[in-house]
């Protein structure tokens, strides 16, 4: 019963795993959205969320509360590289299994990382707007937070990429940090202070960089150059639907992989083999792909979404069975003391029955026909006539050993099995019993009464053997018969 309560069925162990996500912005949106249903696939899985809005202080706040909480492992994408890292050294020294992901950290102590190439990215980015321009032209970059790694790498991978082409003039590398807003704000103020240096393209190091700088050229009135993010995403606000639009030129899906995460940190919770390091594929959307690369991604969104109802359904069907589950014990419990107390009652009943009856019995046995009261015949009445008039027949034929039930039966016109049910019900004890008593009582007042020797009693009683009267006397009346003449 306590297993069915429980619902326990002895496999998994529950695992609770804490993510640590650096910012709150619709890449992670996704990714954690990946990884809750990554999660639905092990129902023995717990997560737990924590976002930083681009804090380092309040990441690892938050690191060192989601270890204090009990988690089993941590994933975690390190807001900046030097920063987070005596935080994620803490929990990695605690034995918390821990997973880098995307960004990387100074610290050597992870279980597991997992990135796609930023270099690659930024270098691919560079070749890509090499050949936009035609090899000429004043470009413009938006780059991410300082010290987080993305932003360092694909800073080099652009550069280098640009830097092979004379012709390509880098006229600003701001300082962004990966939200809209501050790339608005610092192209806004680079525009204010060069109102004459022309720009052919943005990169921005993020899709929502590159539309933060297109709002401000848009306030500024000066004539749009073309902009080229990162991310990619899917969905009316992502990448790929500002490419089909044609808001952006260019972006690059950043892989965001929450289910491939997921498997991973379950892996290396059931001890099982993992890559320590895994790369994630990426690839350049353009005006050429974006249609069919929308086409895709909304038809996978679509099956997501249906995944997540049906798990939804599910949940809640599991929910029901868990409450039925548990009323079903109830009632069973309830009904197992219901039918206990009823049988303790009724046990109780019919001993205080019984015990009314035997007193009464044995007072009417022991009096004589005429000092029984004069009742109306009620059901109790009826019973005592029934024992005075089965005494009487007893008493008559006392004497004589050969008297057999059937004979007290026939007597009182019932068969063998009436009579001993009948006087099992009454008396509690049995017709042979009762005769037997009888022939003991008469013995005993015989044996006071008269000087006749106790086999003369015996044989008047009804006994065949006068050594089994004696010993039939002594377990009736604890003494011998002789002793009880004598006593
Ligand atoms: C999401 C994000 C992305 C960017 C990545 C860099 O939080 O800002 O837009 O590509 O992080 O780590």
């Amino acid at each position: 019963m306590i297993l069915l309560l429980t619902g326990c069925t002895g496999q998994h162990r529950h695992y609770i795993i804490g993510v640590s996500q650096c910012s709150a912005d619709i890449w992670r949106e996704k990714q954690n959205a990946e990884l809750r249903m990554g999660a639905y696939l092990h129902e023995h899985v717990e997560l737990r969320f924590a976002a930083a809005y681009d804090s380092d202080q309040r990441q690892i706040e938050q690191i060192d509360s989601l270890v204090a909480s009990g988690i089993d492992l941590l994933i975690v994408a390190p807001n900046q590289v030097q920063t987070i890292s005596p935080a994620i050294d803490r929990a990695f020294d605690r034995g918390i299994p821990v997973i880098v992901f995307e960004r990387k950290t100074s610290s050597r102590k992870y279980t597991a990382f997992m990135e796609a190439d930023n270099d690659e990215m930024g270098k691919v980015m560079g070749e890509y707007i090499v050949t936009r321009l035609g090899g000429k032209g004043h470009v413009m970059e938006v780059m991410g937070l300082k010290g987080s790694s993305p932003a360092i790498e694909r800073h080099d991978g652009f550069m280098q990429a640009v830097q092979q082409a004379p012709g390509i003039d880098v006229v600003a590398s701001l300082q962004g940090d990966w939200t809209e807003p501050k790339a608005y704000q610092m192209v806004k103020q680079w525009l204010a202070a060069n109102p004459s240096t022309s720009v052919d393209l943005v990169f921005g190091m993020n899709d929502r960089s590159a539309t933060g700088a297109r709002k401000a050229f848009q306030e500024a009135g000066r004539s749009l150059p073309l902009f080229c993010g990162i991310d990619g995403l899917p969905g009316p606000q992502g990448g790929i639907q500002l490419v089909r639009d044609s808001i952006l030129d260019a972006s690059y899906i950043y892989p965001t992989h929450g289910d491939k995460l997921l498997q991973l940190a379950v892996d290396i919770l059931d001890g099982k083999p993992y890559e320590k390091e895994t790369h994630l594929m990426a690839a350049l959307v353009t005006r050429d792909n974006a249609r069919v690369l929308s086409m895709q991604t909304e038809e996978m969104m679509r099956q997501a979404e249906k995944l997540d109802l049906l798990h939804q359904k599910a949940s809640d069907y599991l929910h029901q069975l868990d409450t039925q589950r548990t009323i079903t014990i109830l009632a069973f419990i309830l009904t197992g003391l219901l039918l206990l107390t009823i049988v303790f009652f009724y046990r109780y009943h019919v001993s205080q029955v019984t015990l009314r009856r035997e007193r009464v019995v044995n007072s009417l046995w022991n009096m004589k026909p005429e000092d029984i009261p004069e009742v109306e015949p009620t059901a109790a009445v009826e019973e005592s006539l029934f024992i005075t008039r089965f005494k009487e027949v007893v008493e008559k034929h006392l004497g004589d050993s050969s008297l057999s039930i059937e004979d007290l039966a026939a007597d009182m016109n019932l068969s063998r099995v009436q009579l001993y049910r009948k006087v099992k019900t009454l008396t509690g004890s049995t017709p042979v019993e009762l005769l037997r008593t009888a022939r003991l009582n008469r013995a005993y007042q015989l044996l006071i009464a008269t000087d006749k020797s106790v086999s003369e009693i015996a044989y008047e009683v009804g006994f065949t053997a006068p050594s089994y009267f004696t010993k039939c006397f002594k377990e009736e009346f604890g003494t011998l018969p002789g002793d009880a003449r004598n006593g």
